[in-house]
């Protein structure tokens, strides 16, 4: 099978992964009307090129946090990235590093933030939920903060683990369970057992004993609701601001008055993002939250935006809406589901040479260049 876009990883993954992991990855809350507005609603933008403009010399770099970054994509934080591909932290944080962006590690993640650091040796940022064990979620910044995670991302969207049904029906766990109903599925996928059985052990890696899962098969779901304070509020976002040395982003903004908050209570950044839609369902899109976000907060707070962005098409549009940059959660699991360790620079790859193209044709040499004028609503 030819792999040329983001959707052809997406197929493979599907076929080399089981069920149970690839419906976790691919997933989103009840109904899926969020995930599918994720796609639908950059579909209601079109594209206004400006012709006879010189794009001989094209340039898809921008900063972030005033951080150069090569192309304006970041990688998400995704927990249990190792389902995907053993230790698939490790090899999402080279693929950051070798196309000059930035990864983000997830506080549930399968590789400890020492380990993405040993890996990398570059600032990559972390991802917190705040735990109830407050001492424990002090020590995991402090870490992060020793490690050199150029910001520390505050995920708001999460008091509770949205309700994921094909996680429900599958009876996902992690690790995942092979059971009489999904023996002969799981053994028809005999590349990803063996990744399984020779890799290490999938665990909370960042969880120290007293706040790690424990041995057998963990419900993420009771897990996480179980673990993760409920309890957050606005105040906490100070508390961290004095725990934590470097920016602060806040990720999971889809309206203008936590926009307004963020900012108010010290963000350096928000990510105008609906957890690729697998928190609340019914939320707006992120593409459709973006503009108001932008409007509200856009000239004191950098704005990225993520959920659902699949080609170089829909990267424009957010950088056309005001986004400084976007992050990928599911292309680069995919493309890890489908290809293994090399799958998450291909992902990468992919979308910096549509971006390429999309820029060179819209007539918008940099990211720079992008704005309004160049999207207008169908
Ligand atoms: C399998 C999976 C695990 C995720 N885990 C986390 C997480 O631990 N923390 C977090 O803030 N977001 C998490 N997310 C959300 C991503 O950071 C990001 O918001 C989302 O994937 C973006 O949408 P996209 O997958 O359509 O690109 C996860 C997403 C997926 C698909």
């Amino acid at each position: 099978m030819t792999i040329v876009n983001i959707e052809d990883l997406r197929r493979r993954a599907r076929r080399r992964l089981p069920k149970v992991v690839f419906d976790f990855i691919d997933g989103g809350a009840q109904d899926e009307t969020t995930l599918r507005a994720n796609r639908a609603d950059f579909g209601a933008w079109e594209l206004l090129p400006k012709m006879l403009v010189d794009v001989s010399r094209r340039s898809l770099a921008t900063t972030v946090l005033g951080r150069a970054i090569s192309l304006p994509v970041m990688i998400a934080p995704t927990g249990m990235s190792g389902l995907a591909t053993p230790r698939g932290e490790l090899h999402a944080a080279r693929a950051a590093q070798a196309a000059g962006t930035i990864y983000c590690l997830s506080t549930p993640a399968t590789c400890s933030i020492e380990e993405v650091a040993a890996a990398t040796g570059e600032p990559f940022w972390f991802q917190l939920y705040v735990m109830r064990d407050r001492g424990a979620t002090r020590a995991m910044v402090e870490r992060a903060a020793a490690a050199k995670c150029g910001a520390l991302v505050l995920t708001i969207d999460l008091a509770l683990q949205g309700l994921r049904e094909r996680d429900a029906y599958n009876g996902f766990t992690v690790p995942p369970r092979v059971t009489a109903r999904n023996l002969l599925e799981v053994l028809a996928r005999p590349r990803w057992i063996a990744d399984m059985v020779r890799g290490p052990r999938l665990t909370f890696a960042n969880f120290t004993d007293a706040t790690s899962a424990g041995g057998g098969f963990i419900n993420l779901g009771k897990h996480i609701n179980a673990q993760f304070d409920q309890s957050v509020t606005w105040k906490d976002v100070e508390w961290l601001r004095s725990v934590f040395p470097g920016p602060l982003v806040l990720k999971g903004v889809l309206t203008a008055r936590d926009a307004q908050l963020a900012a108010a209570h010290g963000a350096a950044a928000v990510i105008v993002s609906n957890h690729g839609a697998r928190q609340l369902d019914h939320v707006p899109s992120s593409i459709r939250a973006l503009p108001e976000v932008v409007e509200a907060v856009g000239d004191r707070v950098e704005v990225y935006c993520d959920s659902g962005v699949r080609r170089g098409t829909d990267i424009a549009k957010a950088l056309a809406l005001g986004a400084r940059a976007v992050l990928v959660g599911r292309p680069i699991l995919y493309g890890m589901g489908a290809l293994g360790p090399p799958g998450a620079a291909r992902a990468l790859e992919i979308l910096r040479a549509e971006l390429d193209n999309t820029l060179a044709l819209l007539g918008a040499p940099s990211p720079a260049a992008l704005d309004s004028s160049f999207v207008r609503r169908r």
